[in-house]
């Protein structure tokens, strides 16, 4: 309702100044005390019959003290990309001026790539980039972090000369190996392999340093035992989520492979759907019986993946064969039990404390992933409103049975490179230039159709099945609730 009465008034404002004023008028009340007026000043000339703002204008509005005028004069000069140029030295004012808040720095972030075609905006990047420049820490963290969002055209070598310096400094890594992962550089590679085994740095970074360093090569020791220890779901979910990555795209060995098979606990909360390529590809005659096992314990805990992964799970037990048989007859019992493991847990939607739910949230690892609020991670959909959007069902299924729905924006896609390298994740925009994926370990992989050796929708959920064992019934109960109560 406040929203709406705010949107009503400043119709209503803008009403008001169209019905009484002329143009000299408007231009006069840019300047007027209310930001109300201001910024309806600001719309309107922008608009027929006036349509004469200009970058001058809206210089003054992107330095009013008033923060929602400023974003209002973000969003009209992405509108008016002719002023790209003039932009330029705004930009490089802002970026090289006192101390940035968070929303500025990321609306600053987003009029440069808006602008990133601009001659005058790539050589800002270059020049702030370049590790002779004096440009204070946070700044560079921004602008590196851009760097993987400029798919308009190739990078500008100065950027990438700014990777090494990047990966050597902690502050600026995390953003630096961002870096890497959308625009891969062979010559990165052992420097790569050698912060894989860096003890002092963060595991997840490790992970991801070791996914960029193994893009060709397999999996050394060190970096399988880390990545194993950080499947269980005791890790933390940034740790999880990498190592899974890293996993799924390895080319393992049959040792590595069976220790991966033996300490697969029901601990382990990550989903089996994006183990299943791996695992078919590396397995072996020896260790054909450990794999058949490994899936029967799963499908046992309820694994129900949709036809197609389970048919690429199958491939390694021939027709007939009794691994076969009994992994069909497994998967069908669970599908055959699907609706009627629903309507069990029917009762389960009414009855339980959102309060206490928030809890079960957190316990079940559903925050690592889902946002809620301010708060949570970004590996799946922003639940804040969900109860608003999905009935009591849904909601039930999207927990019990991941895979049997995909929220948009989330459909999984799986991608191989010409040089051989597979990336997944959900398709974060596709275009003539190329397709941005984003891992679930959060990293946006931009690949140019030139390099796209082949790339096609999947059928596997990034979010695991059986999380509700994670629970107690009456907390399951109480999560059902809370997820209801998100309006
Ligand atoms: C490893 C990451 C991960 C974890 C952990 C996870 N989810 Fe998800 N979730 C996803 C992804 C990715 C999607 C989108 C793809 C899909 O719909 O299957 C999703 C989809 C959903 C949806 C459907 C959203 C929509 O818009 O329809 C709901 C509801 C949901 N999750 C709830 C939960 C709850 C509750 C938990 C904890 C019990 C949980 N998730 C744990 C990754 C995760």
């Amino acid at each position: 309702m406040v929203r709406a009465a705010d949107d009503f008034e400043r119709h209503a404002c803008i009403a008001a100044l169209l019905a009484l004023a002329d143009e000299p008028f408007i231009r006069g009340v840019l300047g007027h005390p209310s930001p109300r007026v201001r910024l309806a000043a600001l719309h309107l000339l922008d608009q027929p019959p006036f349509a004469t703002l200009s970058f001058g204008d809206l210089m003054g509005a992107l330095a009013d003290k008033d923060a929602g005028i400023q974003a209002a004069a973000r969003r009209l000069l992405e509108r008016h990309r002719e002023w790209a140029g003039s932009a330029a030295p705004w930009l490089r004012e802002q970026l090289t001026s006192a101390e940035l808040d968070d929303p500025t720095a990321s609306a600053l972030g987003s009029l440069l790539v808006t602008f990133q075609s601009e001659a005058a905006v790539r050589q800002l990047f270059s020049e702030l980039l370049d590790p002779a420049t004096p440009t204070p820490i946070a700044m560079r963290a921004l602008l590196l972090a851009q760097l993987p969002a400029l798919t308009a055209q190739e990078p500008d070598p100065a950027w990438l000369r700014a990777v090494p310096a990047a990966l050597a400094e902690p502050a600026l890594r995390a953003a630096a190996l961002q870096v890497v992962a959308s625009y891969p550089q062979p010559d990165r590679e052992s420097h790569l392999a050698k912060l894989a085994v860096d003890a002092g740095v963060p595991a997840a970074q490790r992970l991801l340093a070791a996914r960029l360093a193994s893009r060709r090569a397999g999996l050394s020791d060190d970096m399988f035992t880390l990545a194993i220890a950080a499947l269980g779901a005791a890790a933390p979910a940034v740790d999880r989520l990498a190592a899974a990555d890293l996993l799924t795209h390895s080319r393992l060995t049959p040792a590595q492979l069976r220790r991966l098979l033996s300490s697969w606990t029901s601990g382990v909360a990550v989903s089996p759907d994006a183990f299943v390529p791996v695992l078919t590809r590396a397995v072996d005659e020896a260790s054909r019986p450990s794999l058949a096992d490994f899936f029967l314990a799963r499908l046992r805990s309820g694994w129900s993946p949709a036809r197609p992964t389970l048919d690429e799970a199958l491939r390694p037990f021939s027709d007939g064969s009794p691994e076969r048989v009994s992994l069909l007859a497994a998967w069908e019992r669970n599908r055959a039990g699907m609706a009627e493991r629903l309507r069990e847990f029917h009762a389960l939607l009414a009855g339980g404390d959102p309060a206490r739910g928030r809890e079960g949230f957190a316990k079940a690892t559903c925050a690592d992933c889902h946002r809620v609020g301010e708060r949570g991670g970004t590996a799946g959909p922003d639940l804040t409103r969900i109860g608003a959007i999905r009935s009591g069902t849904d909601l039930l299924e999207s927990v019990l049975y991941p895979s049997s729905s995909f929220a948009q924006g989330f459909e999984p896609h799986r991608l191989i490179r010409r040089d051989g390298e597979e990336v997944s994740g959900a398709l974060v925009a596709q275009g003539p230039g190329g397709v941005r994926l984003r891992d679930v370990a959060g990293i946006v992989h931009s690949v140019r159709s030139e390099d796209i050796a082949s790339f096609e929708r999947q059928q596997l959920s990034a979010m695991p099945e059986g999380l509700e064992q994670l629970l107690t019934s009456d907390q399951f109960r109480d999560l059902l609730a809370y997820l209801q109560s998100l309006k």
